[in-house]
């Protein structure tokens, strides 16, 4: 089975510094290697989720008992970690066309949530099933909670068998989970100490994506591949992590996913809210205030083309990541014609040999311009892949709380916003 491939050659980090900075880790991988399977102790714990059978198993039986219903439009209603994790997946692995397809009502924007309202109505009215997954792990989200009672009510309106085709996904005890025992829908569990930016491998993410016909399995076996690669002394997503850390205490603290595949879009922002979110905090463990690196993630080639020069050019205050796909599902040649003599070098090429040049035109002139950047590289876009790079991301942001002495579990900044709006509502 293919792996994705780490490597930091032009990181300008000096030698004598990584293998101490690399050991501090060691002691942190023993202490997760010895968390128990099953059971959610510590936040941590969210890195067992591939390896909890018992839950793949439940999560498998929900599925095949909704998919006898054969639905033709399955709403996923849940926003930041709740859903930014399937739609990243959903993305990388399918790109847009699927059936059943996968619908995402994330914010309390008017227009989207009218057309998807508007979508299932339709569904509905060709009498072809659609199913509401409604994931909150507070159970309280707003956005979600306004979303969640307008697709409630039309199922309701339009279907009778309404409770069966309603999953609710939540924490043991929310306002949510009363609601589903209430009426009857069907309940998945999240893990109380899982949180959301970690919850991508749990029903959060892996039901949705089951239910749509994804191989949860290969996902899944990705994520354990990664898992036990990175508890290793040799472990890729320490030695990102260990890289990353020396440059924020050198002054570069901006951080650039600069993913090159539009499919890849989608993983940029749910890696954006894992980095964000653990790792900018009011303080660290020593005092310091105002901790953290900011992360952005660029879409190559697009972003060349838009924020390169200031990635040249500018402030030497970022660290880049490149991640790059060596097989994507197509390739599409250029026709060769005798009349475009302007771009003769472009004709019979496959788009892959184009985007291949260009991104070492990004990569030579980044090692250059002496801007460090370190690379992943996919093999493709497949599940198991997507399982690897994604647990490597989780991991890597774990330890990168532990260099930088960040609890990358919590998230105390963000409740006031939240209280206001609740405020202003009522
Ligand atoms: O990662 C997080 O904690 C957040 O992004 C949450 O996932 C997001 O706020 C949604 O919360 P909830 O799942 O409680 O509705």
């Amino acid at each position: 089975m293919s792996e994705v491939t780490f490597s930091y050659t032009d990181a300008r980090v000096p030698a004598h510094i990584i293998p101490p900075l690399m050991r501090t880790l060691v002691p942190v991988a023993e202490t997760l290697k010895k968390l128990p399977v099953g059971t959610y102790t510590v936040p941590e714990s969210c890195l067992n989720l591939c390896l909890d059978t018992h839950m793949h198993a439940h999560i498998h039986a929900l599925a095949r008992v909704l998919k006898r219903e054969k639905p033709a439009l399955i709403i996923v209603i849940g926003i930041g970690g709740s859903s930014l994790g399937t739609m990243a997946i959903d993305q990388c692995v399918n790109g847009s066309a699927h059936d059943p397809a996968l619908l995402y009502v994330d914010t309390v924007d008017t227009d989207n949530v009218y057309a998807a309202r508007e979508r299932m109505k339709q569904t509905l009215k060709e009498k072809r099933t659609v199913i509401v997954n409604i994931i909150s792990k507070s159970g309280t989200t707003i956005e979600t909670s306004a979303n969640g009672e307008i697709f409630l009510n039309v199922l309701k309106n339009q279907d009778k068998r309404y409770a069966h085709h309603t999953i609710i996904t939540t924490d043991k005890g929310t306002p949510l989970e009363k609601r589903a025992q209430d009426e009857g829908f069907h309940l998945l569990e999240i893990p109380r100490v899982v949180g959301g930016r970690y919850s991508v491998l749990s029903p959060v993410g892996l039901f949705p994506l089951a239910l749509a016909g994804y191989d949860i399995d290969q996902l899944l076996a990705g994520a354990r591949t990664m898992r036990a690669r990175c508890l290793t002394r040799e472990s890729p997503a320490g030695m990102s992590a260990t890289l990353r850390s020396w440059h924020a205490r050198h002054g570069k603290t901006i951080h650039d996913l600069f993913l090159f595949g539009n499919g890849l879009h989608a993983l940029g922002a749910w890696y954006r809210q894992l980095f964000a979110e653990s790792l900018g905090k009011g303080c660290d463990a020593e005092g310091k205030v105002c901790v953290g690196i900011t992360p952005t993630f660029s879409m190559g080639t697009t972003d060349m083309h838009s924020i390169a020069q200031l990635y040249l050019g500018g402030p030497f205050d970022k660290y880049t990541t490149f991640v790059t796909v060596r097989k994507n599902r197509h390739d599409v040649k250029t026709p060769s014609s005798k009349n475009n003599e302007s771009a003769s070098y472009l004709q019979a090429k496959p788009l892959s040999h184009i985007m291949k040049a260009l991104y070492e035109g990004v990569r030579y002139s980044f090692a250059h311009k002496k801007r460090p950047f370190s690379e992943i590289i996919l093999p493709d876009k497949s599940e198991h892949i997507i399982g690897q790079l994604m647990q490597f991301q989780m991991m890597e942001v774990i330890y990168l709380g532990h260099l930088l002495h960040i609890n990358p579990f919590d998230q105390p900044d963000i409740e006031d916003y939240k209280n206001e709006a609740r405020r202003l509502l009522a």
